[in-house]
């Protein structure tokens, strides 16, 4: 089978990817000539675990291309994915012009039954949009469907998630439709993946729940943790504690500096949103965002506190990825609070071992130093901040840190180190949701 995947950004590129590992043949097209170029000689635009080697593969054996040709595509392919960026705007509300314009080609080209999938998160009530745009700009009507296929993926595991996931969701009010998005999925189906088949406003639906109850989670540990520093006692028993009922499951409840990312913070705007404009408001999200803000708010105060001010402070900071394993820095908590503190004054020196090209476009301050690595970031501060938990942070030698620091005094929004061991090393050591020093 021929399929179509518009859109070469996070989404697009693993969907294509995988699905040509599935053994069907994708053209992967993207509006971005230089992109396409790069992705056709095998280079990535962007960082993810296993994805040059999944794309590489697939190209040499032929199922997967890459082309700015929509229409010869469109053409060739049965189905056709949407996975174009649906980015915030200022407002809140998803932008949906990228949606729209490939809605408005596939129109002008769709010259056969065709099976038009948004992969995309897009509000509730899109597909149907869609559905109606479709209909009324056809030139030569032919039949064609609308499901709803949300995507469930993270970054730095994406290719895993798409291979092993938990369930596939398809929306769909056509069985002809819903046999051949099974039929794309069929190596799953072997494995027994749950599929859900639903209408189009469930499944888009169902990906705003999973996302905004996700992060409910984190916030909610996140409040946890600043009650656990209060009372002394320690978040990450009360997180194992709790995870071990299987009612509430042992996942995201990692206390940290707020969640960031491209998916948390703009899903639940849109939920919110959403909720208010149909009088059925969604206060917890309401709450869950406000939760994130003041969490970020709390590591700026403290550092600003333990420091008695920011002005010219020298502050290394590892990590600026929203997360590890990515490059991408979108609503990372490290740039946004990193961004407070250059306002109140500190000078930063910044490590991150792939986001400090993305970091660069973002933050092109001269009170930033781009460095080599954690030592040289830390050299000479006044403080040590880890804002991501990249795993070659845990094996930093602390001894070598501290003996090039102007002040042994470390602020571990992620709590990677354990507090007695890096106490005893000398330092003063602030984790989240654990005793503070001894006083
Ligand atoms: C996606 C989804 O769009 C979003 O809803 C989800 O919540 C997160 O992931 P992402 O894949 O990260 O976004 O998007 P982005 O990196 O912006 O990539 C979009 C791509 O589509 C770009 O390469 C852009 O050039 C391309 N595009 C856009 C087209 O090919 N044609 C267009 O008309 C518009
Ligand atoms: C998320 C969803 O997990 C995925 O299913 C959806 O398709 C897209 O959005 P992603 O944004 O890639 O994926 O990252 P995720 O691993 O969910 O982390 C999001 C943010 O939450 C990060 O900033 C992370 O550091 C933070 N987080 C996560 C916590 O602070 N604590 C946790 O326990 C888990």
């Amino acid at each position: 089978m021929h399929i179509t995947v518009v859109g070469t950004g996070y989404v697009g590129l693993v969907t294509g990817a995988a699905l040509a590992d599935f053994g069907l043949n994708v053209s992967c097209v993207d509006s971005d000539e230089q992109k396409i170029e790069a992705l056709s000689s095998g280079r990535m635009p962007f960082y993810e675990i296993g994805l040059k080697e999944l794309v590489n593969r697939n190209l040499a054996n032929g199922r997967l291309t890459f082309s700015t040709d929509l229409e010869a595509a469109v053409r060739a392919s049965l189905t056709v994915f949407i996975a174009v960026g649906t980015p915030d705007l200022p407002d809140g509300t998803p932008n949906l012009t990228q949606v729209d314009s490939v809605v408005a080609a596939l129109a002008e080209c769709m010259d056969d039954y065709k099976v038009v999938v948004t992969k995309s998160t897009v509000p509730v009530g899109t597909a149907r949009r869609i559905q109606r745009l479709l209909t009324g700009k056809q030139r030569r009507p032919v039949e064609f469907v609308v499901v709803s296929n949300p995507e469930f993926l993270r970054e730095g595991s994406a290719v895993e998630d798409f291979m092993r996931p938990n369930r596939v969701v398809i929306g769909a009010e056509s069985d002809r439709a819903v046999a051949i998005v099974k039929d794309i999925y069929r190596p799953l189906y072997l494995n027994e993946t749950p599929f859900v088949i639903t209408s189009l406003e469930t499944a888009e639906l169902i990906k705003y729940a999973c996302n905004a109850f996700l992060a409910t989670k984190i916030s909610f540990i996140n409040e946890m943790a600043n009650l656990c520093e209060k009372v002394g006692a320690d978040v990450h028993h009360v997180a194992r504690a709790m995870g071990l009922d299987k009612r509430i499951g042992p996942k995201f409840l990692h206390p940290g500096p707020g969640f960031g990312g491209s998916c948390f913070p703009k899903d639940l705007v849109a939920l919110a949103r959403t909720g208010r404009q149909l009088e059925a408001p969604q206060r917890l999200a309401e709450v869950v965002m406000e939760i994130n803000r003041r969490q970020k708010e709390r590591v700026f105060s403290r550092i600003k506190a333990e420091l008695g001010g920011l002005e010219r402070k020298r502050i290394g900071l590892l990590g600026l990825a929203f997360k590890p394993n990515t490059d991408d820095i979108r609503e990372a908590p490290a740039i946004d609070i990193c961004r407070r503190l250059l306002e109140a004054g500190a000078r930063i020196q910044a490590y991150d071992p792939v986001a400090m090209p993305n970091s660069r476009k973002v933050l092109n301050d001269k009170n930033v130093v781009y460095c080599p690595d954690a030592y040289a970031a830390a050299a000479g501060v006044d403080a040590l901040w880890i804002a991501t938990e990249w795993n070659e942070f845990r094996n930093i030698n602390l001894n070598r840190i501290k003996s090039v620091m102007q002040a042994p005094v470390l602020f571990d929004s992620r709590n990677v180190f354990d507090p007695e061991k890096v106490r005893a090393l000398g330092f003063r050591y602030f984790g989240t949701g654990r005793p503070g020093p001894p006083h």
